[in-house]
């Protein structure tokens, strides 16, 4: 058993990787250190198979095939996003960032990388398969939605397999930000509009920042 704490950050994958590919304001949407933890647990773990849950513009995603190839063995990975575009910018697909490095940066690859973009989980897990020995779970940060893809996803887990999520201490979204959603009656807004893959940043930023007050 390893402790969260004993995971060594590794902060050289983002570095390698995020000067080459297009550079989008707030992507990716984690921090230097959120991306250091990511990168130091696949290189700890060394995952075979893993599963990405929530691409947006793809930046971390191509933090993830740079560890991995830095890592040197076969690897499959998927990553799933409901939003056939990238929601901060409708003219751009999901992934753009991930699919550049892919054709660009990167070149052939040790392992396999599948995009699964525009579905939900429970449409592929089973095109996915079995024996997922990593997941990156990082999505709406709103309930129920991440505890139903971890519900999906757990016949398909292996014993022993790391789930790591993101934005679990979130307060805008966990506790006040969920109340607010709710109160406002702007929660079927939101997941509607993400289903459709349409909500403008503005937009999602305004309620954001309004949950965040408590408003
Ligand atoms: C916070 S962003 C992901 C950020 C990305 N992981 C990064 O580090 O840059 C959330 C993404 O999850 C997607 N999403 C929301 N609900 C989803 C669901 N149920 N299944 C798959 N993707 C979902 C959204 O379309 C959006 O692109």
């Amino acid at each position: 058993m390893i402790h969260i704490n004993e995971i060594p950050l590794d902060f050289e994958p983002r570095r390698k990787i995020l000067p080459k590919i297009p550079a989008v304001p707030d992507e990716p949407e984690m921090s230097e250190f959120e991306s250091a933890f990511l990168c130091g647990a696949l290189k700890t773990f060394r995952p075979k198979k893993i599963l990405e849950i929530g691409v947006a513009g793809g930046a971390t995603t191509a933090i993830i095939l740079q560890t991995l190839e830095d890592l040197g063995e076969p690897y499959e990975i998927h990553s799933v996003d409901v939003a056939e575009k990238f929601y901060c910018d409708q003219s751009k697909t999901s992934g753009f960032m991930a699919m550049f490095a892919k054709e660009k940066i990167l070149g052939e690859l040790r392992g396999t990388h599948e995009f699964h973009i525009g579905k939900v989980l429970p449409q592929i897990i089973d095109e996915i398969g079995g024996d997922i020995d990593f997941v990156i779970l990082d999505t709406v940060h709103n309930l129920p939605s991440e505890v139903l893809d971890f519900i999906a996803m757990l016949p398909y887990l292996k014993v022993g397999a790391v789930v790591v999520l993101h934005d679990v201490s979130d307060k805008k979204f966990l506790s006040s930000g969920y109340r607010g959603f709710v109160q406002r009656g702007d929660c079927g807004k939101i997941f509607e509009l993400r289903r459709a893959g349409s909500l403008p940043l503005s937009e999602y930023r305004r309620v954001q920042s309004q949950s965040a007050d408590g408003r």
